[in-house]
């Protein structure tokens, strides 16, 4: 009898971290071992933060699509329990209950796929469990803790995700340091990126441009903030040319504040929309500086050995400011003025690679789950 998972996915991140996890679990090390479905709750519909990832990371497409779409948290997270709990009580594709969900990462998706699986009585495997901001003004904080509470396998990126798990009074059977399965795709995928240098295509040379992202509702949703944060940007642009792909989120706050504008005027920054993942590695990889309020981009900065500096006053993966490259500016202009100006004089931390950041991470899960 096949181990049956309900593997979800929903928003950009899902997909970079569930792609290895499916490689793995479909290598023929465990031929026939597992028999999955692929769900996709459609809290991300729009080509670039979604069906892109599919192609480019040569992930098979969702046996489930839920397109269940934007909405406020309480409305999307409803429409996907109930989405995902009606699948669930089908039962597996062989027939009988499904063995585990499994669900990755800390967006709404995860977050109800949890709670469907967790009232239906399905063991629940939280991949990147443990992880905490301490601030539960951050709507993912609220999904991490509940998505943990009701798990039962917790699969952890470092060894803060274990330490305040072991706090929260879980048992250290059911926690598992696997390594970081987005790091995985990024192993995967590096030599790809390399081939396919974009700097040019953007107006910048390799080495001498900065890479922007920006998104956290803390930092984009308050047009005071947003204004601020607009202004040390083109400031900064002086110094160094920057590239900014801008998510939905922050294009639509732009446009409402009448500041896209400013932006679009400074000679030194080049706007876009969402970039796939191999052009976006590409950019990353081939930059002095990423300036960033993103989880994962910490973690991937961290891996490439790029300066990284976080928009953000907190930060639910310490690894990547202890040992890593991200130094956390908050919304500290003058921090970001030095710190920067530390990257461009040889001056800014090297950091190094946290421990099973190796690219092996899923096959590391899937054993587990065979156990
Ligand atoms: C979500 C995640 C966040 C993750 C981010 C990555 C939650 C709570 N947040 O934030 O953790 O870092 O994804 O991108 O799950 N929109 C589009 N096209 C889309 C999807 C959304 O234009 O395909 C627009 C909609 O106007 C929507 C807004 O973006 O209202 C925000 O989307 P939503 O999924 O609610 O949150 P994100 O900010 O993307």
């Amino acid at each position: 009898m096949p181990i049956r998972l309900a593997c979800i996915v929903g928003a950009r991140p899902n997909f970079m971290k569930m792609a290895p996890i499916i490689r793995a679990l479909e290598n023929n090390e465990f031929d026939g071992e597992f028999e999955i479905l692929l769900i996709h709750t459609g809290q991300h519909y729009d080509s670039n933060l979604s069906n892109i990832f599919f192609t480019e990371l040569g992930m098979r497409r969702p046996d489930v699509s839920l397109e269940i779409g934007s909405g406020s948290h309480g409305m999307q997270t409803a429409r996907i329990l109930e989405g995902i709990e009606s699948v669930l009580l089908k039962g597996a594709p062989s027939g009988g209950k499904y063995d585990y969900v499994v669900v990755v990462g800390d967006v709404n998706s995860t977050l109800a796929a949890a709670l469907a699986a967790a009232k239906l009585g399905i063991r629940i495997a939280h991949v990147e469990a443990g992880l905490r901001s301490f601030d539960k003004s951050m709507p993912e904080e609220i999904n991490r803790m509940v998505t943990d509470t009701v798990s039962d396998l917790l699969l952890v990126s470092e060894p803060a995700g274990v330490t305040n798990l072991v706090r929260e009074g879980r048992a250290s059977e059911d926690i598992k340091l696997v390594g970081n399965v987005m790091i995985d795709t990024l192993v995967h995928m590096l030599d790809q990126a390399k081939d396919i240098v974009v700097a040019e295509q953007f107006g910048v040379k390799p080495n001498h441009y900065g890479v922007i992202t920006l998104h956290r509702p803390s930092n984009v949703d308050d047009v005071k903030i947003l204004a601020d944060l607009v202004a040390v940007l083109i400031d900064i642009s002086s110094h160094i040319p920057l590239v900014f792909p801008v998510h939905p989120r922050t294009e639509q706050k732009l446009e409402q504040a009448g500041i896209r504008v400013k932006l679009e005027k400074a000679p030194n920054i080049h706007l876009m929309g969402p970039l796939g993942y191999l052009p976006f590695l590409s950019l990353t990889s081939n930059s002095r500086v990423i300036v960033t309020d993103s989880g994962g981009l910490q973690e991937e900065s961290t891996f490439l050995g790029i300066p990284c500096l976080t928009l953000r006053s907190n930060t639910e993966r310490p690894i990547t400011v202890e040992i890593g490259t991200s130094t956390l500016i908050g919304s500290n202009a003058d921090l970001l003025r030095s710190s920067l100006h530390d990257v461009l004089h040889g001056k800014y931390k090297l950091g190094r690679c946290p421990e099973l950041w190796d690219g092996h991470a899923a096959e590391r899960i899937a054993t587990v789950l065979t156990n």
